[in-house]
């Protein structure tokens, strides 16, 4: 017999329930959604992207309500958060600090995926939209850094639009169009806020909800790459898979805690990391007469800055640039290996995958680097490097000596 309480608890569940699927939806996306038991380190950096989105939404929405969108006052607006907004510094660097990290999160996720194969049928859409994802944020992250108008907001501004002006016919017009005026100006700031604030977070909310609708459709790949699914057990229960809540909602936690005390470090103690999370030229207020002595874009970026200088000609290179995005799109097509995770792929995809990320580390360290004859020559290398990986994929996955794939997680 339940008390007086919880018999009046239950019947406002019904009462929702009838209305919408409150208690449906908790069992079919956490209480009885069984996922892989052996999901390991690698499959903390999920929840911990979703972790930074919310951060940089919720900081977002604090900036906005001291930030002013003109190029008269945009820079002082900033400043003015950071000394006399009651814990604006906090917010501001949280926004700031929290951007490099959701790219680092981004970065070990995707990683992830290359390991084990998630990529690979049928996680084929899964992976495109975390594609669409990774562009958006990009965009998202190049406008919001113009935001607080300093040298390298403007400068870095000016430079990657004026790369559309290489496309020809229409590239001139295209960047006057984009900036909405001659040079990157108040008009661009403007439409670029908009952007930030309103129109890429939407974006971002919509991919992230077919991005997890996805995944709850096929359900999580493994370090085994094996399909749970394939073995389950008179209840239909995958018998390798194990409720998403509590074991998962546990174990993220524990993900979360470690890694918000990583954040709180680099937070507290060096917001700025030496220039790399917001760069020294960004603390001068923009200034359209004076270039600075060497404009480079943040750490994220680098890597395939670094493509865009490697080529001689100024279009090809904006086209290398886009290539190196865009072929990661291809990548569940271009695999073509029997197994999905390195657990049981050869030594062909090893040398291949350590080869990729030598030449990703070294390209975004040459990115920030001055482009003198020697690092575009260690470009031009990392360059080649980087799209051998894929474009030969389909050559070595298919040679690449295996191992059997375990019937059951091991
Ligand atoms: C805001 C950004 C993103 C969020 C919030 C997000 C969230 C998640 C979550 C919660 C999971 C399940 C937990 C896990 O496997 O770690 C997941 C899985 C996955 N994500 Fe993302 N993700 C994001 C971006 C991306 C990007 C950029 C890619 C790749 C281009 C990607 C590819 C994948 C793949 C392939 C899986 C399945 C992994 C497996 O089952 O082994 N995601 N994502």
């Amino acid at each position: 017999m339940l008390d007086k309480a919880t018999q009046r608890v239950v019947e406002l569940r019904d009462w929702a329930d009838e209305r919408f699927p409150v208690t449906a939806f908790w069992r079919d996306h956490l209480a009885r959604y069984y996922a892989p038991k052996n999901l390991n380190f690698w499959y903390f950096f999920g929840s911990l992207a979703l972790l930074m989105l919310v951060m940089q939404l919720l900081t977002g929405i604090f900036l906005t309500m001291n930030y002013k969108p003109t190029a008269g006052t945009a820079f002082a607006s900033v400043e003015y958060i950071m000394r006399d907004v009651n814990w604006g510094w906090l917010i501001r660097y949280m926004h700031s600090t929290g951007a490099s990290f959701f790219f680092i999160v981004i970065y070990l996720h995707m990683f992830r995926a290359m390991l084990y194969g998630s990529y690979r049928a049928p996680r084929e859409l899964l992976w495109l939209f975390g594609m669409l994802i990774f562009a958006v944020l990009m965009a998202e992250a190049f406008m919001g850094y113009l935001l607080p108008w300093g040298q390298m907001s403007f400068w870095g501004a000016q430079v990657i639009i004026s790369l559309f002006g290489a496309i020809p016919y229409i590239g001139d017009e295209l960047a006057l169009w984009i900036r909405g005026d001659f040079v990157v100006a108040d008009a661009t700031l403007n439409r670029f806020f908009a952007f930030h604030v309103i129109a890429f977070p939407l974006l971002l909310i919509g991919l992230v909800m077919f991005h997890m609708i996805s995944l709850h459709s096929v359900g999580s790949n493994n370090p085994d790459g094996i399909e749970i699914k394939k073995h389950k057990d008179k209840d239909g229960i995958p018998l390798d898979g194990i409720p998403f809540h509590p074991y998962y909602t546990v174990k993220d936690l524990i993900g979360v805690v470690i890694f918000l005390m990583l954040f709180s470090a680099v937070l507290f103690y060096a917001p700025e990391m030496g220039g790399w999370f917001l760069e020294k030229d960004n603390f001068v207020p923009a200034n359209p007469l004076k270039t600075p002595e060497h404009i480079a874009p943040l750490w994220y970026f680098t890597p395939f800055y670094a493509i865009l200088r490697a080529v001689p000609d100024k279009f090809l290179g904006v086209v290398a640039m886009g290539a190196s995005i865009a072929v990661l799109f291809l990548l569940p097509w271009l695999d073509r290996s029997p197994v999905k995770s390195i657990r049981q792929r050869g030594a062909l995809f090893k040398i291949a995958l350590t080869t990729f990320v030598i030449s990703f580390i070294g390209l975004a360290y040459l990115g920030t680097v001055a482009a003198t004859p020697i690092a575009t020559l260690f470009s031009r290398i990392f360059s080649v490097l980087y799209f051998a990986f894929f474009l030969l994929m389909p050559i070595y996955s298919k040679m690449d000596k295996t191992k059997p794939i375990p019937e059951r997680v091991t």
